[in-house]
């Protein structure tokens, strides 16, 4: 009988993992030296990464065109499984480009850190204790990180509400830190939960979570762009994607793919760099919630020339230094492909990478529809699997694109006859 219960496993050298994995899972040798073959991140890197490691996972990494963004020229490293994307993002960059590009702008790197009192008789009187210790706080928090401190980051503020507990009103302290140039997840944790024995001392009582929020509102990113009618196709696509917008705007259903839209981009910047993209989608659908209902992360709108005006703005949290993108090799060369030198850098590019991956299918769902492009990479896929090799790969697609016939045997068919002729 073959069970998940393997003490020990954690202590195990990878090899030894995926030998009791093999057994387990019946794996061919083949599939085993897959799961060795670990490409740029060696394997005992992986191993230092995340824990019970037997492998790596592989992505195709993309490189989009076009961008400029605040006058300078970007080359976006996208790792993404999803056909389409990297191509949807250069394209709708390519647009951009004709009226300069996109404009970009961030806030601060500001993380906050919760901290949550419970057992409070009088938590507005707490309240007020704790902002007495203001200053102790913020001075004991920034010993955790002098070298942050050093750069100009380390606890700003300490803020703290009421809010409403199961039994008893709870109190909320609130640590907002400059992270600089890290994600920050970690310094915040780590301060929130040292000053965690001061907030009990002057409330009287009980510290329950310290953890980083990641709905990071001090840390929101945005990106503007704006698409001469003539370049879109007219005045009937912009009113098209006006009305599209719209319809996110109005309907949740919609909602979730209009901003699913959005992460296609910036998730795969995210990937491409090291960066949490858990936190980034945690913190855009609860911005994008933040006043009650469910919205885009976009807005489209008309300019009094029919011209089409794009905005966007949601909390960014990604660093360059720290955590994967410190270790991992290809975090490392992405980052290098995209030459920013900052984190706010990193957000306001991947804001605008949010904003052209969302202006990219809203004018195909507006126009050709959005299956048209996928279908081409789909029809080479399916070519190869048919086993056309080289050239073949393309002329087998192009018809198979041309017929709107995208089949396994078609494929083979139109291989036979073509090796025939
Ligand atoms: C597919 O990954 C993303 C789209 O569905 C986004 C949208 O509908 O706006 C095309």
């Amino acid at each position: 009988m073959k069970t998940s219960r393997i003490p020990g496993f954690y202590n195990l050298p990878p090899d030894e993992r995926l030998n009791l994995v093999k057994e387990y899972a019946d794996l061919t040798d083949e599939e085993v030296k897959a799961l060795k073959d670990t490409g740029a991140l060696p394997l005992e890197q992986a191993d230092r990464m995340v824990e019970n490691v037997i492998g790596v996972i592989q992505l195709p990494l993309g490189i989009a065109v076009n961008f400029l963004i605040n006058g300078r020229d970007y080359l976006i490293p996208m790792a993404i499984e999803e056909p389409s994307v990297i191509a949807a993002a250069s394209n709708a960059a390519r647009l951009a480009r004709e009226s300069g590009g996109f404009q970009a702008q961030s806030m601060e790197s500001i993380m906050i850190g919760q901290i949550q009192v419970t057992g409070l008789r009088d938590p507005y009187r707490a309240r007020f204790s704790v902002l007495m210790e203001e200053e102790r706080i913020i001075e004991e928090a920034n010993r955790r990180d002098p070298v942050l401190v050093a750069h100009g980051g380390g606890v700003k503020r300490v803020t703290a509400r009421v809010i409403p507990g199961v039994h008893k009103p709870m109190l909320l302290v609130e640590l907002h830190v400059d992270c600089r140039d890290a994600m920050g997840a970690n310094i915040v944790n780590t301060m929130a939960e040292a000053v965690a024995p001061i907030i009990e001392e002057a409330t009287g009582g009980d510290v329950l979570l310290r953890i980083v929020s990641n709905l990071c509102v001090e840390r929101l990113a945005r990106a503007s762009v704006t698409i001469k009618k003539d370049v879109i196709g007219g005045e009937e696509v912009v009113d098209g994607i006006v009305e599209a917008y719209m319809l996110a705007a109005s309907d949740i259903y919609r909602c979730a793919t209009h901003n699913k839209g959005v992460m296609n981009g910036i998730i795969a910047v995210a990937l491409a760099t090291g960066n949490d993209t858990r936190a980034l989608e945690a913190g855009a659908h609860s911005y994008a919630a933040l006043h009650g209902s469910y919205k885009p992360l976009t807005v489209w709108e008309k300019t009094v020339e029919g011209d089409l005006a794009g905005t966007i703005e949601l909390p960014i949290a990604v660093g360059v230094i720290g955590g994967a993108t410190a270790v991992h090799p290809i975090a490392k060369i992405s980052r290098k492909i995209l030459k920013v030198k900052t984190a706010r850098e990193l957000a306001e590019v991947m804001a605008a990478v949010g904003l052209a991956q969302n202006l990219a299918a809203l004018r195909a769902l507006v126009t050709e529809g959005i299956q048209r492009g996928h279908m081409k990479l789909h029809a080479r896929n399916i070519a190869a699997m048919a086993g056309a090799e080289g050239p073949l790969i393309d002329e087998i697609a192009r018809r198979m694109v041309e017929e709107g016939n995208i089949r396994i045997d078609r494929a083979k068919e139109l291989l036979q006859s073509l090796k025939g002729s």
